[in-house]
């Protein structure tokens, strides 16, 4: 298996879902940058610059590069030297965070290492998932709000409170699939296949069946 496997997708795609399957289940670490962003979000003191790039996201828009860099490679040391492995969730959304992070893959000699899996989903889709996500208050399990037509009123894994994520509100899920649905993701994804890292993974099945796909790709990969 490589080494490092990189989620992109449109916002609702199962990015998250899926990489924290995989992540558990074969012990990589889970780099998620939106879940980094919300962490640094409630930190009591921010600098300046950083509370200013959180503005973007609360408007739905991507945040500056820099920031990402500065959280997802700090956070990803730890896990390459040590563990398995790491998975990026929605750690990538343009091509100059793209070229940056094959540059420090190279630095840390794992250019050979990475894969890439889209998770592909039409934006229609998305914002139907993404006005149905709710999040445990006490777990941070993502849950869909309807299974099987049945409405799921606390969180299926710890029976915790389930809360509405702030940029789940339409206006906003509006501006981020314009933001960063399939049309700004296309750059990315021709940036990967022409490396040949690409494959992609239908999202519209069910998450069981995705997270199938998905590990038959990833096993397959040496
Ligand atoms: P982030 O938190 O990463 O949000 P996102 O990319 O919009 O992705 P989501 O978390 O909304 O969706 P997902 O694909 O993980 O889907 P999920 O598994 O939850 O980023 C938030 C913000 O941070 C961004 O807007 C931006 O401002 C900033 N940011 C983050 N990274 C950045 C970067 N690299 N550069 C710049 N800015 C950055 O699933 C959605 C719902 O669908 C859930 O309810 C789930 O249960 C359900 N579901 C999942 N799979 C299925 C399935 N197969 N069938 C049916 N339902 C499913």
């Amino acid at each position: 298996m490589k080494k490092v496997i990189i989620f992109i997708g449109p916002p609702g795609s199962g990015k998250g879902t899926q990489s924290k399957l995989i992540a558990a289940k074969f012990g990589y670490g889970h780099i998620s940058t939106g879940d980094l962003l919300r962490q640094l979000q409630r930190e009591p003191t921010l600098a300046d610059d950083e509370s200013e790039a959180l503005e973007n996201m609360k408007k739905g828009q991507l945040v500056p590069d820099w920031l990402i860099y500065r959280l997802a490679f700090r956070a990803s040391e730890d896990y390459l030297k040590k563990g398995p492995g790491v998975v990026f969730d929605g750690a990538i959304r343009n091509v100059a965070q793209a070229e940056k992070y094959q540059e420090f893959f190279n630095e840390q000699s794992l250019l050979d290492q990475v894969v890439v899996l889209e998770v592909a989903l039409p934006d229609e889709v998305s914002f139907k998932r993404l006005a149905w996500r709710r999040i445990c208050k006490q777990c941070g399990a993502i849950i869909p709000l309807y299974v099987d037509g049945a409405e799921q009123k606390v969180c299926p894994t710890c029976g915790g409170e389930m809360m509405i994520r702030h940029d789940d509100q339409e206006e906003i899920v509006h501006k981020r699939i314009k933001e960063q649905g399939n049309a700004a993701i296309k750059p990315v994804r021709e940036f990967y296949a022409q490396l040949h890292l690409l494959r992609t993974i239908d999202g519209l099945k069910t998450v069981q069946q995705v997270e199938k796909d998905i590990e038959n790709v990833i096993i397959s990969l040496t």
